[in-house]
């Protein structure tokens, strides 16, 4: 029997009707720790196996791009050993990454500056982009990393602004389309369905471009208690959906 049969909720949806794009902010991992007793750094641990379980999922149901939110541009604000707990993680899991992914068949992305990031990091994430590129594969997981939607558009607008000093582009006529070659998510569809898990109802400057006409589903639940099983939820709901696109 198909994958999608035998599993709960999934055997209900619609597969002709699936989301080309899914985002996912992963928020809720410091209170979850909290509510265990255990420290922030832990949920974010959980919060990568989490992410880990998803992203399989996804390419499963046959969900061809997943792009996930692990550190925003404001996120330098937290504290230190937190940050480097999360740069750590990001580090463990590309290390093994580049192990599974030809195996998992996940092509992995970055979004984001990574110039602040170590060498290491940045090496690594250069080394897994270059790996994914050499083979074909049924999802692409973006990771958001260093990531602000505003900044984004910023360094678009100056990359356009380049464009029209060197005659390349007419500053009285250029379109969305030119500007949209110049984001992170430039070859890409835009995401048909933003979740942000644990309660909180807000953007936090992720995706602000690509997002203009996506579904967004708020959840109660914490991302490191985030299942398969919630995603097939959220994803009937979608399903039920009239997107309109500023139609009637
Ligand atoms: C938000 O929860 C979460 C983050 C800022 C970090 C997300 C990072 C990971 C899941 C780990 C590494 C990622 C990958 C892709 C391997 P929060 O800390 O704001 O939670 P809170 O709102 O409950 O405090």
């Amino acid at each position: 029997m198909a994958f999608w049969k035998r599993r709960g909720q999934a055997g209900t949806l619609d597969r002709g009707r699936l989301p080309r794009h899914v985002a996912i902010i992963m928020d809720g991992n410091g209170r979850w720790a909290k509510g265990r007793g255990l420290p922030r750094t832990a949920g974010h641990a959980a919060g990568a196996e989490t992410f880990r379980t998803i992203a399989t999922h996804c390419k499963h149901l046959g969900i061809p791009y997943l792009t996930v939110y692990a550190f925003s541009t404001e996120n330098w604000k937290r504290p230190k050993e937190e940050v480097s707990a999360i740069m750590g993680l990001l580090e463990k899991y590309l290390l093994e990454a580049a192990e599974k992914m030809a195996k998992d068949k996940i092509r992995l992305r970055f979004f984001g500056d990574l110039t602040p990031l170590s060498r290491e990091l940045r090496l690594l994430c250069d080394e897994t982009e270059r790996i994914s590129r050499s083979y074909e594969s049924e999802i692409q997981v973006n990771i958001c990393l260093n990531y602000g939607g505003r900044d984004e558009i910023l360094r678009a607008a100056r990359a356009c602004a380049r464009d029209c000093m060197d005659g390349n582009l007419d500053p009285d006529n250029f379109t969305e389309k030119d500007l949209a070659r110049h984001l992170y998510s430039k070859d890409i569809p835009d995401p048909d369905l933003v979740i942000r898990p644990s309660g909180e109802v807000r953007i936090s400057n992720f995706l602000l471009w690509q997002s203009a006409y996506a579904e967004y589903y708020f959840t109660q639940v914490l991302w490191p208690d985030f299942t398969p099983g919630e995603l097939d939820r959220i994803l009937g709901i979608y399903q039920r959906r009239q997107r309109r696109f500023g139609g009637v």
